[in-house]
């Protein structure tokens, strides 16, 4: 893959190197940022370094917020959100995966706000004003680079909640893929899982007749699957990590859910599962997700899981029962999962069972593909134990 630039919304330097606009893009917006990430794994691998020395060039002054954990506490938002006040941060450049640029987006707009910055992600206060948000990804999974949420994580009530807002976007992002060479095996698994989640979520839909979104979904399918385990066996293919990198962003970045996007199924189960009990997203989803697909199987549905069977598993249909193809389709996305190591099980991940239905009674979506009750839920958390 050539490198490029994209603009929606985000601007997007894509490819090896592009860390050499950081400077010039960040000076757009500011003289001053705030510079986030997590436990330090930018350290290790010299792009804390490659960041830095670009702000040292380029006279730009920065104050750092680290340790941000992934499944981010909105303890590291409040951190963050009395930086900005007390700092007069102009921007922020968050390095890292989901979890710092989601908890940068919580502080970006927590910076106009003198209440707990926990309303804003409960809806109790508007997000209206936000800084400007620069990111430098390092995982390819949740999207967040391109999107225009967050998922942050209150321990204090067992709750995970997504939130966002259009100025959450972020205003450039930086995608190289040489930057992911390190990302571990379980990592790779669990992203890989996310996006193919993510495209999911929106293939599944109640909207029939898109037909151009469906044919990107089924693209960015192949791809995800195609490409997942190759990343986690050569961690430094760049094709391989330059495919995954730009379907992680295109899988959310609302190019497949306009025009076809309805209430999410699998995602709010696994924040449950991670809210109570701290999993790895990905791993979470991939568990639910066959046992979802197995649970919404009817006639009203079938003929989807035709389709997904024909267009991304190439399973032939013709002439054969639907229902034994939609079975196959199921078992195939399965496949997909424990090819790359994934567990298969609840109870392989730490999910205690007598927590279920107190997980599972939070939940009741109406409005998904196939409604869910709290009922359907726990049937469905039951299935995956
Ligand atoms: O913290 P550091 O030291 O950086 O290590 C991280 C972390 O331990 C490590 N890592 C990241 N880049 C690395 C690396 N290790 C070596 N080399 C690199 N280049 O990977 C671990 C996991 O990082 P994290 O950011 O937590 O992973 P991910 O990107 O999967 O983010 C998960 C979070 O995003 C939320 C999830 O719920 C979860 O909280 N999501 C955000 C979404 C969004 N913004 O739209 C949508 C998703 O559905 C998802 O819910
Ligand atoms: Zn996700």
């Amino acid at each position: 893959m050539y490198n490029f630039t994209h603009d929606i919304g985000t601007i997007v330097h894509f490819g090896k190197g592009q860390i050499e606009k950081l400077p010039g893009a960040v000076k757009q917006y500011a003289n001053k940022v705030l510079l986030t990430y997590g436990g330090g794994s930018i350290k290790k691998n010299g792009i804390y370094d490659a960041v830095v020395k670009g702000f040292k060039e380029n006279g730009i002054e920065w104050v750092e917020l680290s340790g941000i954990d992934p499944n981010p506490r909105v303890t590291s938002v409040r951190e963050g959100q009395k930086i900005c006040k007390e700092q007069g941060i102009e921007a922020i450049v968050a390095v890292g995966g989901g979890s710092t640029l989601d908890c940068s987006k919580a502080i970006a707009c927590a910076a106009f706000y003198d209440g707990d910055p926990w309303d804003l992600w409960t809806g109790k206060a508007p997000i209206q004003k936000a800084l400007p948000l620069l990111t430098v990804l390092t995982l390819s999974a949740t999207g967040s680079e391109m999107d225009t949420g967050g998922v942050i994580t209150n321990l204090e009530t067992n709750d995970k909640l997504g939130a966002g807002a259009p100025i959450l976007r972020p205003k450039v992002s930086i995608l190289d893929p040489t930057y992911t060479y390190s990302v571990s095996k379980y990592q790779t698994a669990a992203g890989t899982a996310d996006i193919i989640s993510h495209v999911l979520e929106v293939y599944f839909s109640r909207v029939t007749d898109a037909y151009l979104q469906d044919r990107f979904c089924e693209a960015l399918l192949k791809t995800a699957i195609h490409y997942g385990r190759i990343a986690m066996d050569e961690p430094e293919n760049y094709e391989a990590r330059a495919n995954l990198m730009w379907t992680s962003s295109l899988a959310i970045n609302d190019m497949i859910a306009n025009g076809k996007a309805c209430a999410w199924s699998v995602h709010p189960m696994e924040h449950e599962l991670s809210a109570f009990f701290d999993i790895t997203h990905g791993v979470g989803l991939a568990i639910l997700t066959p046992a979802w697909m197995e649970h919404i199987l009817s006639d009203a549905t079938v003929d989807k899981f035709v389709e997904y069977a024909k267009n991304v598993f190439d399973i032939p249909v013709e002439g054969r029962d639907k229902f034994e193809v939609a079975k196959e389709a199921i078992a195939a996305t399965k496949k997909v999962f424990t090819d790359m190591d994934i567990p298969t099980r609840l109870s392989e991940v730490g999910i205690k069972e007598d927590a279920l239905e107190t997980m599972a009674n939070k939940l009741n979506i109406p409005d998904a593909y196939v409604p869910l009750t709290s009922k359907d839920v726990l049937e469905i958390y039951k299935a995956c134990f």
